[in-house]
């Protein structure tokens, strides 16, 4: 497995990825929320993160595998949850469940994605993770549950950064926001993007596949959105995520933290673990990046549970300075989805491959050895 020499950089894949999908599927995966100020900061902070080299040290070999939860993967990223992969590529979600699986790292998927839990189970062998957007209704949270327990799952994980639909101008301007609705610009655009729209009349209309069984049949676009809308409607909070850790036997990580408060509440409810996230800059403009308080939570909570870290990641030197700030490991989100939305079948390897070859060379240049040691190379500018 190695990467295509056409797109070295993620950059490429965007370029590409544009001119394949129609625009409001590509504003969908692009954009971040308001005026995209916490998008831009997440990318451009972690890339002030700087790493000093140590030439003549002496240097076995650089391994990228990382255990987590008691699993060795290959490498120390994974790939991240993404509702709705099916409308900016068909098939999307296996694509990528597939080149996790085969890359050996991890898959998380989305309750609000177009594949179901027990596809993605069986295209991952059963180690794919599960993102729950905790429902309403707790008999409808306790069902899902249940699934993804029988799916073999071996990672709960719960997202607390949506209290409220991010406010997105562009899904707004597009249909997209809530309640949903096709407007003759999309068609037009759906129009513009005949490779797309063939493979999407050839898979049938993208649905919430896990959420299928409960729906009622027959919604249209305006029905869905009020019914996705009653279903997730709330705010995750100690009183719902103590339940959920009495009846998970397996690892659970609370995605979305960005203060200390919150990591703190994570240890006392006994959580495994934290993805230190802002959702991509898709939920709150004003919000910090996510490698600024990556440095103190991981400084004071890393021996008491496992740190993670997502947003704004978009090379292996950017995974190099994600570790090197304390992170046990990384998730890409929407790297992955442009790999896809530009060439299909082979983005997901070619994605995986490419950052697996990026961060090998960063580990190689710095004298990294193991992954664990990434922060002794962390310039800290003193
Ligand atoms: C189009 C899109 C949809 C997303 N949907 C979800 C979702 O359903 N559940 C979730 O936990 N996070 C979701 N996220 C957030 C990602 O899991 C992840 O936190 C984010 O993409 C990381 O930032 P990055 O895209 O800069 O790598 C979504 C992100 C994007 C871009």
């Amino acid at each position: 497995m190695s990467y295509d020499s056409r797109y070295p950089a993620i950059d490429d894949l965007i370029r590409k990825a544009k001119k394949k999908i129609p625009r409001f599927a590509f504003e969908y995966l692009d954009g971040g929320c308001n005026e995209d100020v916490n998008l831009m900061r997440n990318t451009k902070e972690i890339r002030d993160v700087q790493l000093i080299p140590q030439y003549l040290t002496k240097h076995t070999r650089s391994e990228m595998k990382t255990e987590l939860f008691g699993h060795v993967y290959d490498a120390p990223f994974g790939i991240a949850p993404v509702g709705l992969q099916g409308l900016m590529w068909p098939k999307s979600p296996e694509i990528l469940a597939k080149a996790a699986f085969e890359h050996n790292i991890p898959f998380v998927l989305s309750t609000v994605t177009t594949m179901d839990i027990e596809r993605a189970s069986e295209l991952t062998e059963g180690r794919a993770w599960f993102q729950l957007y905790h429902p309403a209704d707790n008999k409808l949270r306790d069902d899902i549950i249940k699934r993804a327990d029988a799916a073999g799952c071996p990672v709960l994980v719960l997202l607390c950064d949506v209290p409220t639909f991010g406010f997105r101008p562009r899904d707004i301007r597009n249909g997209l926001a809530m309640p949903p609705k096709m407007t003759v610009s999309n068609m037009l655009q759906i129009m513009g993007r005949p490779d797309w729209a063939l493979r999407t009349l050839f898979n049938g209309q993208p649905n919430f596949a896990t959420m299928k069984p409960y729906m009622p049949k027959g919604l249209d676009l305006k029905q869905l959105g009020k019914y996705m809308d009653a279903t997730f409607s709330g705010r995750l909070n100690e009183e719902k995520i103590a339940p959920i850790r009495d009846m998970w036997k397996g690892k659970i990580v609370l995605k979305g933290v960005a203060c200390e408060l919150d990591a703190e509440k994570a240890v006392q409810l006994g959580l495994d673990g934290i993805i230190v996230s802002n959702h991509g800059g898709r939920q709150l403009d004003a919000g910090n990046s996510t490698i600024k308080p990556l440095k103190y939570i991981a400084e004071k909570y890393r021996d008491k549970l496992t740190v993670m870290m997502d947003s704004g990641i978009r090379s292996g030197p950017d995974i190099a300075r994600s570790l090197a700030s304390g992170a046990d490991f990384t998730f890409l989100g929407r790297t992955f989805m442009y790999s896809v939305a530009a060439i299909g079948t082979k983005g997901g390897d070619h994605a995986i491959s490419l950052l697996k070859t990026q961060l090998q060379q960063v580990m190689e240049q710095v004298c990294c050895e193991q992954v664990k040691d990434f922060p002794k190379f962390l310039d800290s500018g003193d």
